[in-house]
């Protein structure tokens, strides 16, 4: 295909926009918080699926480059934190990549338990260095790490760098297991909050869906004050047009000013169904080329398409009763901002004949927390986890009128 005709679109998880609209509030909050001298607040990055998490962070990583900051990270998949010690290994491999090309001196290594014969020559702090001293500092894990973290730290300044930012995407996934006494998200906020008050200036940056921050705080009561919360919404009305024209504007299609409207409302302003929208329309226009040289946007067909590909597959794991109490949550009218057990109940009263209890409400709105369709915020008001899924479930009422009559 002629490359002026390529989809510029990019729906997927984690894969950069042609253009990254809006944002700049958090960007410029995260320049600000680089500049700490001391480090007193690490970052949450928040956010519901597909609002701009992944992408948001990866932009913030040229920044502290930029600014004397080494970035090291990766995914925290729920093997990572099944316990203490896989969580050290994680963090230890993690910053072996960047400090396997620096020497240190015998002194500083024989301090902290090398044989000495070994300990007269210089040492890379490859990942073998590291966990070598991982292994042979007596204690805790906590310890362990911090004896590891010290002994990088004092290389850092040999590098020219002035500290190393620490960045975890998917961190919802961490958590304590009390049944197995391993508790991987205490220690990871244990170790940072310890060698922070050391001046350390190791950063924390840690990524998630709303879960995120409630956990780490119900972890260590002091994470309220160690975070400071980035929370991403959905575009404003201007940041989606410019989602959605800015990527065409020296190409050969082009949006009319009714399209731009219909792509901004069908999305609800949140990246993902932007670009997925807007993929689906260049596809289409791409295949009536000549005949046109603006694009339309055949509703219907890309509203089935975003049904069956991001919301059946969430829908056709949830009971029929889950249905019908989120069918009930899809009818308020805060259903796209948060609500409270108390409208859910009236509301069923009004909808249903066998209407729901509070504490019914209660526990199934906990069972589906668990399952990732909603979430409670930290004021115990609770939001749907998934963007604009109020308005898929009001769309099956209208296909499927067996429920409801
Ligand atoms: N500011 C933006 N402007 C335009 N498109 C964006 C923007 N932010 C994200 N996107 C697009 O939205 C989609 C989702 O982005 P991303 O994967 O970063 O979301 P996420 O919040 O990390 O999702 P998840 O919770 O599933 O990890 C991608 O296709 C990305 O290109
Ligand atoms: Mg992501």
């Amino acid at each position: 295909m002629a490359k002026a005709l390529e989809n510029p679109f990019r729906p997927g998880a984690g894969h950069m926009p042609p253009y990254l609209a809006g944002r700049t509030r958090e960007q410029e909050e995260f320049r600000k918080l680089l500049a700490q001298d001391v480090v007193l607040q690490n970052v949450v990055l928040t956010g519901l699926r597909g609002v701009g998490k992944t992408v948001l962070l990866d932009t913030f990583k040229p920044e502290a480059t930029r600014r004397g900051w080494v970035w090291v990270g990766t995914d925290l998949s729920e093997s990572a934190s099944v316990d203490e010690e896989s969580l050290a290994r994680r963090i230890i491999t993690d910053l072996a990549v960047i400090t396997a090309g620096i020497t240190v001196e015998h002194v500083e290594v024989r301090s902290i338990g090398f044989r000495p014969e070994r300990s007269r020559l210089p040492v890379r702090l490859d990942f073998n260095t590291l966990w070598s001293v991982y292994s042979n500092t007596p204690g805790l894990v906590s310890d362990k790490l911090k004896a590891v973290l010290d002994l990088v730290w004092a290389a850092v300044p040999s590098t020219g760098k002035q500290g190393i930012v620490f960045a975890y995407d998917e961190a919802q996934n961490m958590a304590d297991h009390a049944e197995r006494e391993q508790y991987p998200l205490s220690l990871l906020l244990d170790v940072f909050q310890s060698v922070q008050k050391k001046n350390i200036r190791f950063m924390l940056v840690l990524t998630g869906l709303p879960t995120l921050f409630p956990k780490l705080v119900a972890a260590r009561t002091y994470s309220e004050r160690m975070f400071r919360v980035i929370s991403l919404e959905r575009l404003a009305k201007k940041d989606s047009r410019d989602a959605v024209t800015k990527p065409v504007a020296d190409g050969p299609l082009v949006f009319t000013p009714r399209s731009v409207d219909v792509i901004v409302e069908m999305s609800g302003g949140y990246p993902y169904f932007i670009q997925f929208i807007c993929r689906e329309v260049y596809d289409a226009w791409i295949q009536q080329v000549g005949k046109s040289k603006e694009a339309s946007v055949p509703v219907d067909e890309i509203q089935q398409k975003l049904d069956s590909d991001f919301f059946a597959g969430r829908w056709a794991r949830v009971t029929d009763r889950q249905r019908e109490l989120l069918t009930v949550i899809a009818k308020l009218d805060s259903a796209e901002s948060e609500f409270a057990v108390l409208e859910i109940v009236e509301k069923s009263k009004e909808l249903l004949a066998k209407p729901f209890g509070a504490s019914h409400v209660n526990q199934m709105l906990n069972t589906l927390s668990e399952s990732g369709l909603i979430y409670k915020n930290r004021h115990g008001r609770y939001s749907l986890a998934v963007p604009l899924l109020n308005r898929f479930i009001l769309r099956q009422l209208e296909t499927d009128k067996t429920l409801w009559g």
